[in-house]
């Protein structure tokens, strides 16, 4: 049986956004109005949440795609403002703030949000963006960041509950550590790895996982679905799958292929082949990407291009494979998501009253 679908916006923070490509669109500079305009636009049109990504450095390129990006937690507490019902998630990279820094951050904003605020835990896999502040000392950082974001969500959950917090870890000390206010309560946690130990992480520390590759179908997403599903379940746990959707949805499928096709011959081949080197360190990714040099203009990311009713089937049939929610990502976020919100979500099964 289908369930309810959760959507929400992979928010335009970066230039860019998830297409590296010349031309107005994709290249909509991220500033505060556009973030504020679309997530006022995905509150009133009745999604249920948006999610701001961390990035510290760019692909360069003649777009200098990702070169400018807002800050992801001041972003976030400037929506929580301006918001009272979408559901707020600021991405924490967790090499670059100490947790007990994080956790009065984060105590902060869902304070600003009433209790709307959760967390995506980034372990960072670029190793420019740490490097270049020194705060990727040796490669064996990529290779533990896991057991490093491990230690760190057990200290934000501590900090968050209990009065006083002594611990003596491999990668963190604190001695009689005290955060108040505490989150009224606890603060939901994302996480989006997708390597053995992400995935191991994810089961017992977070709330919400991000799962999917490229070219996956939805059978194979409900395949990764339930193993997570039974990882958690293991340690008594749930944890809700989310996946990450391009979408260029049109009246008819020619129209968006077409919409398509524009974004591919006009990548950045320069900036790709940058997005290509730092993705190269990333053991998971390298050969991947590099079988289909043309979708990676997409990141990578998994992207719909089709009619209205083709792009609403489509997303009925992710919330049949047992996946909870989706992110969206569009080329121009200032049309894409009112035209979505008018002519996809009316059409789709999962988003009717259960
Ligand atoms: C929805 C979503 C949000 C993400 N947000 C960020 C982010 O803000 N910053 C970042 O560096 N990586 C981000 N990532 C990448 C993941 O955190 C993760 O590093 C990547 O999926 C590779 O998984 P691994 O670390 O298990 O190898 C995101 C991925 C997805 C699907």
């Amino acid at each position: 049986m289908t369930g309810y679908l959760e959507l929400g916006l992979f928010l335009p923070s970066t230039r860019g956004g998830l297409i590296i490509a010349k031309g107005t669109p994709p290249q909509n500079e991220p500033t505060w109005e556009l973030n504020r305009d679309v997530t006022l636009a995905a509150e009133a049109g009745g999604m249920d949440f948006v999610l701001s990504q961390v990035k510290w450095r760019g692909y360069g390129g003649e777009t200098r795609h990702w070169d400018a990006a807002l800050e992801s937690f001041t972003l976030m507490s400037a929506l929580a403002a301006v918001t009272s019902r979408i559901k707020l998630f600021a991405s924490c990279a967790v090499r670059t703030v100490n947790p007990a820094v994080l956790a009065k951050m984060a105590a902060t904003v869902d304070q600003v949000a009433g209790g709307r605020f959760g967390v995506n835990i980034v372990a960072g896999w670029n190793k420019f963006e740490y490097a270049q502040m020194g705060l990727w000392s040796d490669d064996d950082y990529y290779l533990n960041r896991y057991e490093y974001a491990d230690e760190y969500l057990t200290i934000l959950k501590r900090l968050w509950s209990e009065e006083e917090v002594d611990f003596d870890g491999k990668y963190f000390t604190l001695g009689a550590c005290r955060s108040e206010p505490k989150p009224a309560n606890p603060l939901k946690i994302v996480c989006a790895g997708q390597s053995d130990g992400a995935l191991d992480f994810v089961s017992r520390q977070s709330d919400f996982s991000f799962v999917g590759r490229m070219n996956d179908t939805p059978e194979q997403l409900a395949a990764v679905v339930d193993k997570i599903g039974g990882m958690a379940a293991s340690h008594g746990r749930q944890v809700r799958s989310y996946t990450l959707l391009n979408v260029i949805a049109a009246p008819t499928d020619a129209e968006a292929e077409a919409e398509r096709q524009t974004y591919l011959n006009n990548r950045d081949e320069d900036a790709i082949q940058e997005f290509l080197r730092a993705s190269g360190m990333d053991v998971n990714r390298a050969d991947y990407l590099k079988l289909d040099p043309a979708t990676v203009t997409f990141m990578s990311i998994p992207c719909i291009a089709a009619s209205y009713d083709k792009v609403a089937a489509y997303l009925d049939r992710l919330a049949a494979s047992g996946l909870h929610g989706v992110c969206l990502t569009f080329p121009d976020f200032s049309t894409d998501v009112p035209d979505f919100i008018a002519n996809v979500m009316p059409r789709m099964t999962s988003r009717q009253p259960l």
